[in-house]
Parts: structure tokens; sequence; C-alpha cells
């Protein structure tokens, strides 16, 4: 089954036989579920790919407060505001913790953050998504969240200890955040007549997006191969994708809502919902940086950064300070 999923991709893992011998002994470790830890031996491509996926994803919870932060001032009732202002506040946690994680890989976070804001590195193209009314906040907490948690809960196992710790505490608050969202979409859907057509909007708008938040097909997707056998990465993209298909469409049958898909239907002999693909021409191009919100999420994360300089020059004056006081010592 492995072999096959590897198979699949299309890519190439080293084979054993060309391992050096600090390779295989460090592949026998991940083969063993053992955890490799910052100051372990590690092959460079292992240390590389690990940064790129956990900054990447750093950048996506910090990224993805953007959206749903623009609503905290309109939130319909002190209940929802109180709740979506604790959900992005776990999202900026959520960016810390990976920031941590990626630091003990021997990056610095302001490397990391110039390399997001040079557009060297990237984050999650669903948060170049606008969120335009209070619905699409609900589709963004049960589609979105639901996405992520898919893709989180199996990296809970994942080779590098740092990045399972974060994963665990992570996971813990990504279901809450879930709930939340579904929460918001049923009590739009039980609504009138005018919330239940903003409800059906929102994941007419959201649905696709989110199935794009797995990545491309395996057919099209670079480095999965190299990256399971470092369990660095553990589902394929396709399996991921399937896997959230069919726990959402009964959630949004729950809630009378259509899932904008005309050829979504069950196979009975598969188990499975069959369903469209997403648009990869969009997914693309809003990777190239065209999608509708790239400026505006680029121009706020850089203004943070500028307006937070005068905390971090403050930070750094005040070590520097102590560290002189207790070398006099
Ligand atoms: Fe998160
Ligand atoms: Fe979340």
């Amino acid at each position: 089954m492995y072999a096959q999923m590897v198979k699949s991709t299309g890519q190439g893992v080293k084979p054993r036989e060309e391992m050096s011998e600090e390779e295989r002994h460090f592949q026998d470790r991940v083969d063993a579920g053992e955890k490799i830890e910052p100051k372990d031996w590690m092959p460079e491509g292992y240390r590389k790919t690990l940064i790129r996926q956990i900054a990447q994803h750093a950048h996506s919870e910090v990224v993805g407060q953007l959206p749903e932060g623009n609503w905290i001032t309109r939130a319909p009732t002190l209940e929802r505001k109180a709740i979506l202002l604790a959900k992005v506040q776990d999202e900026a946690g959520h960016g810390l913790y990976l920031y941590c994680a990626a630091e003990t890989l021997g990056v610095s976070r302001d490397d990391l953050t110039e390399a997001l804001l040079s557009g060297k590195m990237k984050y999650s193209s669903i948060f170049n998504y606008p969120t335009l009314n209070w619905a699409d906040i609900g589709a963004v907490g049960w589609l979105v969240d639901g996405a992520a948690i898919m893709n989180q809960v199996p990296l809970q196992r994942t080779s590098f200890g740092p990045y399972s710790r974060a994963m665990i505490r992570i996971c813990k608050e990504e279901s809450f955040h879930q709930r939340q969202g579904y929460d918001i979409m049923m009590k739009m859907a039980q609504g009138t007549p005018e919330q239940k057509r903003m409800a059906q909007e929102a994941i007419n708008r959201f649905w696709y997006p989110s199935l794009m938040m797995f990545g491309p097909s395996d057919k099209d997707s670079v480095h999965s191969a190299q990256s399971m056998a470092w369990k660095i990465k553990i589902n394929t993209n396709d399996e991921l994708r399937q896997k959230f298909v069919d726990q959402t469409v009964p959630q949004a049958e729950y809630l009378g809502l259509t899932v904008p898909d005309p050829d979504l239907k069950w196979n009975e002999e598969t188990g499975h919902y069959d369903f469209s693909e997403p648009d990869w021409a969009e997914f693309y191009e809003v990777l190239k940086g065209n999608g509708p919100c790239n400026t505006e999420r680029l121009e706020a994360r850089r203004k943070a950064w500028e307006d937070g300089a005068w905390v971090r020059d403050g930070l750094m004056a005040h070590a520097e300070k102590r560290a002189a006081r207790t070398a006099a010592q």
C-alpha cells in the first residue's frame, strides 16, 4: 500500500544502497517511529524541506488571521464577537508555535518573515480570497479550518519532534474553530430566507478554494515521495481531499445546503463520493500572486512588520544591555 502511494507520485526516493551510513541510520530511526530532535543528525534535504513546510504553515496561520480579523468589529452579537476574537488569537498562537519549531532548524524568524514579505515563501492560497459577508466567516471555520484539520491531524505523527508537538497543540484548537464555523452556518441555514441564501452563497464561494487547500493532484505533485519516506508528509494530497469531501458532504446535507458541484455523487462501488476537481489554472494564478487579495494581504503583513520594528528594537536593546551587565559581573 505504502509502496504504491509512493509510486503513484512519480517521484523517486533515494535508494537505500545509495545512502551514506548516516542517512541509513536516520531512515531507520524514522521508519521505527522515533522522533528526530533538532540536535540530531539529519539529511540537508530533510532540514530544508521541513523549514519550507513549517514556515509556509506558520505564514498561513498568521496571514489567515486577516480575512477573519476584519469581521471582529462587525460580528452580529457580543457572543459571536468573543468567539471570533478567541479563534483569531488562536491562529496567532499557532503561527508562534510553528515559527519556534522552524527556528530549531537553524533559521531565524526575521529571515522567514522577510522571505514571506519578498514573496519567496508562500502561504496557503485560500487566504487570498475575500470574506464578503458574515456567512463567509461560518464557511471559513467550517470548510477552511475543516480542511486544515484534515491536513494537520496526521501531521501530529510527523517525524520531527518540535513540529509534531506543535501540531498536537494546534489540532486541539482547530476542532473548536471548525465547530464555531459550523454553528454559524447552522444559524444562517435555519434563519430567514435571506440568511439561508447568504449561507448558500458562502459555500458556493469557498467550496473549490477549500478543495485546493490540499494541493495539486498526486500525479502533478512534486516532493511527495521523499517527504512521505521521511514522514513529514503522511497522506497524499488526493487521499486527504477525498477524505474531506466524504466528511463534508453529509454536513452540507444536514444544513440543507447544496455543494456547488453538479457531478457530485455517492459511488457505491468505491464507498466514496465522486466529485469535480477544482480549477487548477485558478489555483496556479492565485499562487503566482494574482488572486483577489494577494496584494492586500502582503501589504497588511508588511505594515504589521514595520509597525512592530520599535518593539523588536527595544527588546534587542534590552537583551544586549542585560548581557553586558551579566558579562561585567
Ligand atoms: Fe490554525
Ligand atoms: Fe484554525
